[in-house]
């Protein structure tokens, strides 16, 4: 049994502690914002954020993870009510086929959680381990700018 803390909620799930958390997200607790792309830590699209810090959940196991606080893109607003960052993407369109996008955002909020002011080049760096295979790149970093603009 692992014990996990995510968006706010405790959760017991019956699970090898060796399953990575992406697939305790997904498949135990239906939360299907975090996306299964390479699975080996190379694209980005299974962000989530680890107290505030971003991780790759595809290669954390679960039970690395314990209680520590957990976001997922489903804990920063919802389609009524978006947050911050969703609603940038949004208004920016910033999305094609859209399956990197839930990994996108979560980077950019864990960018903007510790430094709410980062520059056009701070952002570029920081996001630099993700990819689009779409090539959205450039509306992704308008809306992270946006986002900057529009707390
Ligand atoms: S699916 Fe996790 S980094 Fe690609
Ligand atoms: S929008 Fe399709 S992979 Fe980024």
């Amino acid at each position: 049994m692992i014990r996990l803390n995510v968006n706010g909620k405790t959760h017991e799930v019956d699970a090898d502690p060796a399953t990575p958390l992406l697939y305790v997200l997904r498949d135990h607790l239906q939360l299907n914002g975090a996306k299964f792309g390479c699975g080996l830590g190379q694209c980005g699209a299974c962000t989530v954020l680890v107290e505030g810090q971003a991780v790759f959940s595809c290669v954390v196991p679960a039970s690395a993870v314990r209680e520590r606080r957990v976001t997922t893109l489903e804990g920063l607003g919802t389609p009524e009510k978006p947050g911050r960052m969703q609603r940038a993407f949004i208004a920016e369109q910033a999305a094609q086929c859209g399956f990197c996008i839930p990994g996108m955002i979560m980077q950019a909020q864990a960018l903007l959680e510790r430094n709410p002011k980062p520059s056009p080049a701070e952002i570029r760096t920081h996001m630099n381990g993700h990819l689009c295979r779409c090539g959205t790149h450039m509306r992704i970093l308008r809306a992270i700018e946006r986002a900057v603009r529009e707390p």
